[in-house]
């Protein structure tokens, strides 16, 4: 596995790829999530470039930033036992230089849910993911169903800015006990993980209520605050039930639609989703 940080080398690198190309961004600080997306590149691409970046521009003033988890070394161990064929970790100076200016602005799509909650999240996140899929031009770009919006999100740019490749939406990878595997899992007490399994619950729960007939979205969103409500832990932000595409509030449930919800453990903020239909 070769390891990058310019990018003059990571281009020069990836132009040297015979074949097909799949990219795996991330933040680092891996987990079974991030490998079943570099494992899924790995069996439809011919070479697997991953990205390790905590892009400073997708976190909030009030975000954790400087204290979000970071083991490289563990990282590109595993990166490299998986068959990854590049590892480009640049910094902030090589992707936002002196003079940086230029965002990318998904509109409608980044209005609720966690843009709502995090404004100027998603302007970070599509900014820095056209910046990656530029220097590496891959064919296909790998992404998990666990931050639904952001892989909603990148799929739109992808065809609104004409990114000549592929978006591969994975599964959410999860803990035995229904837990969403996700970096932030660490910040969690062992009271407060336990409790943490409350996402998995309410989202079943409200499938089950779908499950058995129920159609009314209202519905579905009392259901998971219900179960929410039952966990003394767990303090809600959000639930939704919206149009899987579009991400609009529903009233009537008909065609794909995505349950997501946003839960405080402590100062630890978790999202999950299901998908409907
Ligand atoms: P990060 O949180 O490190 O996640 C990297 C990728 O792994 C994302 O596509 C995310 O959806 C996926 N992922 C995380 N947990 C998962 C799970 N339990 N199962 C399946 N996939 C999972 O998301 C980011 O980084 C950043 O916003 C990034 C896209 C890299 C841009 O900075």
């Amino acid at each position: 596995m070769q390891i990058s940080s310019l990018i003059p080398e990571t281009k020069s690198i990836r132009l040297s790829f015979k074949g097909t190309v799949g990219l795996v961004p991330t933040m680092g600080y891996l987990h079974e999530g991030h490998l079943s997306l570099v494992q899924k590149a790995k069996r439809e691409c011919d070479h697997v470039v991953a990205t390790i970046f905590v892009n400073p521009t997708q976190f909030g003033a009030n975000e954790d930033l400087s204290k979000y988890p970071r083991d490289f070394k563990r990282d590109s161990d595993l990166l490299e036992s998986l068959g990854v064929d590049l590892l480009w970790s640049p910094t902030a100076e090589i992707m936002y230089p002196p003079g940086y200016q230029t965002w990318v602005e998904v509109e409608a799509l980044t209005k609720g849910l966690e843009g709502a909650m995090r404004p100027g999240h998603f302007r970070g996140v599509a900014t820095v993911v056209a910046k990656l899929f530029n220097v590496i031009q891959p064919d296909k770009a790998y992404f998990g169903q666990k931050d639904a919006q952001q892989a909603a999100v990148i799929r739109r740019m992808v065809k609104d800015l004409n990114f000549p490749l592929e978006v591969i939406v994975c599964p959410t990878v999860r803990e035995a006990d229904g837990l969403a595997m996700s970096s932030r899992n660490v910040y969690l007490s062992a009271e407060e993980r336990a409790a943490a399994t409350v996402l998995y619950r309410a989202l079943s729960a409200a499938k089950d209520l779908y499950e058995a007939g129920e159609r009314n979205a209202e519905k579905l969103r009392e259901r998971m605050k219900g179960v929410l409500s039952s966990e003394p832990l767990a303090q809600m932000q959000y639930v939704s039930c919206a149009d899987y595409d579009s991400l609009e509030e529903l009233d009537v449930v008909i065609g794909k639609t995505l349950l997501s919800m946003a839960v405080f453990f402590g100062k630890t903020r978790l999202i999950d989703n299901f998908v409907l239909g």
